[in-house]
Order: C-alpha cells, then sequence, then structure tokens
C-alpha cells in the first residue's frame, strides 16, 4: 500500500472575512509545500475558492468546494455550477456531507450532484456515514444504500476519480473520534460495497478517508491503526496551529 496520505480540510461557514480567509490559505499552503507524504485539500465557502487558487500554477494546496448544483445550468437562483467552480481551478468538492443530507439531499439529488461533478472534471469526495449505530447493525445497511444510491447513474470510466469518505455522523463535531478499530472495520465495509459497485481494480485505487472529531492528537493512529488513506477535518482545518501539528502528524505515519 502507498504511503501517501490525503487530507482535506473542510471550512464549512468560515471564516467570515476574505481577509481572515487568505491569511488561513497562506499559512496551509506554507504547511503544505513542507509535507513529502501528504497531498492537503482545502474546501471552504464558495467566495473564497478564487482567492485559494494559486496564480502561479503548480501549487502545493489543492482547493475544493464544499457542494455543487445538481444541476448544469438554468433557473436555479442561488446554485453554483460543477463547471463555474472547476473553472476557477478547483480540483474537488465534497459532495453528500450529512450537513446538506440534513438539509434534505436524497441519494437521488446526491448522485445527480455526482454526475455534475464528474462531468465538470472535479474528483467528488462523497461522504457516507450512519447517524446512529445499532447493535444489530442496521447500520451497514445504511451505508449500503448510500454507497449503491449515490452512484447509480455514475458511468465506471468515472470510478478513478472518485474518493470516498467515512463520516459516523454521530462522530462529527464531537471531542472524541471514532476508535481506530472501528474506523478499520467501516471503511473495510466501504471499499467492499464499492467494490461490488465498481469492481475490485476501482476500489484499490480508491482512497478512503475517515472523518469526525480528527484533532492532532488522534490523526496519526486514526491512519496507521485506523489504515485509512486519508482525513476529511473540520474544525481544526480552519485553526492553522491545530492544522499545522495534524499534518505534520499525518505526514510522520510511515
Ligand atoms: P469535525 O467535522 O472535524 O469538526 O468533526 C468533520 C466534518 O463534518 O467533515
Amino acid at each position: 500500500m502507498s504511503n501517501h496520505k490525503l487530507v482535506v480540510g473542510n471550512w464549512k461557514l468560515h471564516p467570515a472575512t476574505l481577509s481572515e480567509a487568505r491569511r488561513i490559505i497562506k499559512q496551509t499552503r506554507d504547511i503544505a509545500a513542507e509535507l513529502k507524504h501528504t497531498s492537503v485539500v482545502i474546501c471552504p465557502p464558495f467566495p473564497y475558492i478564487s482567492a485559494a487558487i494559486s496564480k502561479r500554477g503548480k501549487d502545493s494546496l489543492s482547493v475544493g468546494s464544499q457542494s455543487v448544483s445538481m444541476h448544469e445550468s438554468g433557473s436555479h437562483t442561488g446554485e453554483v455550477s460543477a463547471a463555474m467552480i472547476a473553472d476557477l481551478g478547483a480540483k474537488y468538492s465534497i459532495i453528500g456531507h450529512s450537513e446538506e443530507r440534513a438539509r434534505g439531499d436524497s441519494d437521488k439529488i446526491i448522485s445527480q450532484k455526482l454526475l455534475q461533478a464528474l462531468l465538470a472534471g472535479l474528483k467528488p469526495i462523497l461522504c457516507v456515514g450512519e447517524s446512529l449505530r445499532d447493535e444489530g447493525g442496521a447500520y451497514l445497511e445504511i451505508l449500503k444504500d448510500q454507497i449503491r444510491n449515490g452512484f447509480a447513474d455514475i458511468p465506471k470510466k468515472y470510478a478513478r476519480d472518485i474518493i470516498l469518505a467515512y463520516e459516523p455522523v454521530w462522530k462529527i463535531g464531537q471531542a472524541e473520534a471514532m476508535s481506530p478499530a472501528d474506523i478499520n472495520e467501516s471503511s473495510i465495509f466501504v471499499k467492499k460495497v464499492f467494490s461490488d459497485v465498481f469492481g475490485p481494480e476501482s476500489a484499490v485505487r480508491t482512497p478512503v478517508l475517515y472523518g469526525g472529531s480528527v484533532n492532532p492528537n488522534n490523526a496519526a493512529e486514526i491512519i496507521s491503526v485506523g489504515k485509512v488513506e486519508g482525513l476529511l477535518v473540520g474544525r481544526e482545518s480552519v485553526n492553522i496551529v491545530g492544522f499545522r501539528e495534524l499534518l505534520r502528524a499525518v505526514d510522520a505515519v510511515k
């Protein structure tokens, strides 16, 4: 298995000003440039995407959006299309985050968003995760449905561009992340379902990230014991002191 890791920062609805965003972008870019085995992607709110994209070509930092419209264009007030985001120079988009699912995005809508992202040349980071973990294992069916339904309309040729993020919803925004052993088990399951959809070769190539209360103290163990290919980080990605420590810890994992 390759030693290369991917860390995605989901800024959510932060920070309040462009000047603050510029400061976090610059500092994150400087840290990313030091890392040897870790790629860093930040997903700021739409108005800050342009500011995050380097005008100088090759960059240590990649940029993504937190969502895309399910539509290509048309009368959809308030929406931002995948093509618009790609045209700015962004390369990724988070799709199906639990906070969007909670606002009403069904698997069908998420599937359309995935398709739009892929058609525009973005790499979608599909978030899947159960809201609760029951003893009977019903959460496994939930994960399976989210993955199967999400990719229902996606042609296999796009499988190579997809990134999966396992985010147990009950572990987002908490003090503690899920245990690395449970993360390992769930990420294997997520990969298995992806393999059922697109085949084992695609599954081997596809990174599975973990997200949910990742911080500088638990990040390295989640990678090494949880055996995921990277992390999706919320709060700590806009706290530059914590994010620096987190990225260095991840980069040092052998
Ligand atoms: P958190 O958020 O790291 O603040 O728990 C993760 C996420 O929602 O992607």
